[in-house]
């Protein structure tokens, strides 16, 4: 007896799946399970999927369906062009965080320090562009800095970026960087579990935990940075829009002037920059 299953087509498959799925998951989904790219799935909406894609692509919308982020299941994200690895030890790149690599690229440095590399995103899409950067990763998380180093084999074949698990400057000589960037965990910790359940349940506290009031890490971060950075090098901060004014009040504090505030696509403040 054919089993049911195997008369199911790809156009078939998603024109079901739309009742509970976003069309653009859908087609991350299916490419996973039936291990082809889009195209295939333009050019053949006729293909019926043998009995291990279908099993695949159904565990696939299951994971989807109880709230697991599509990056997860697929493993990967692209982020400023390029496919990075990810898995639930390390932050999803988003694309307001592209903000960040513009900002760096646009100062053409010499040296850069990440901190809270995640998979890596941030600081291999810097070196990608930019190959005589001499590029310095570091995450608390060790499994974290391993998807970092990986991504960076993958991307860049032979690369001299710097993966160091550290405390946030802890583990670092005493070297001056033109550039310090950081997409810190901003969240305030109380406001975590009310985030989307493809947040909080998903993606690392690690990452996201920003503690009482969310300006724990840039009380850090702009605290101690002033000895790492070079007399005209910059501190290149992601933040909540939010945290705007607490942010820039640490910085004043700190004697660091406010040389730009950039905006997002949703025209959020996202981005600040800082000068010694
Ligand atoms: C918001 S995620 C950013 C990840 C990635 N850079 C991005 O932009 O997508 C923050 C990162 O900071 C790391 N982190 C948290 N606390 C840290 C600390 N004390 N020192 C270094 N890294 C830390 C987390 O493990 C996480 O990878």
């Amino acid at each position: 007896m054919v089993k049911k299953t195997l008369s199911l087509t790809l156009n078939r498959i998603i024109q079901e799946a739309k009742a509970d799925l976003l069309l653009g998951d859908i087609y991350l989904l299916l490419e996973h399970a039936i291990g082809r790219g889009k195209e295939f799935i333009y050019t053949y909406p006729m293909y019926s999927p043998t009995e291990n894609e279908l099993d695949r692509w159904e565990e696939c919308r299951t994971r989807r369906l109880k709230g697991e982020p599509v990056s997860y299941i697929t493993g990967w994200r692209e982020f400023y062009s390029l496919d990075f690895k990810v898995d639930r030890f390390t932050l999803i790149p988003r694309q307001e965080t592209e903000l960040l690599v513009d900002q760096v690229l646009l100062r053409r440095p010499d040296s850069l320090l990440d901190i809270g590399t995640g998979c890596g995103n941030i600081a291999v899409s810097v070196r990608y562009h930019l190959n005589r950067c001499l590029v310095t990763a570091v995450d608390l998380s060790v499994k974290a800095v391993q998807m970092a180093r990986y991504n960076a084999n993958r991307l860049l074949g032979q690369h001299d970026i710097r993966f160091i698990k550290s405390n946030y400057f802890n583990e670092l000589d005493k070297v001056e960087f033109d550039v310090i960037v950081s997409n810190p965990p901003y969240i305030k910790s109380s406001d975590i579990d009310r985030l989307p359940i493809e947040i909080s349940s998903y993606e690392p506290r690690i990452a996201l935990d920003g503690g009482s009031d969310g300006l724990m890490t840039y009380s850090k971060i702009i605290g101690d940075s002033q000895p790492y950075l070079s007399q005209a090098g910059k501190l290149i901060l992601e933040l909540d829009p939010e945290l705007l004014g607490g942010v820039m009040t640490i910085a004043e504090e700190k004697n660091y002037t406010v040389e730009n505030v950039v905006k997002d696509l949703g025209l959020n403040d996202r981005v600040i920059v800082l000068s010694p």
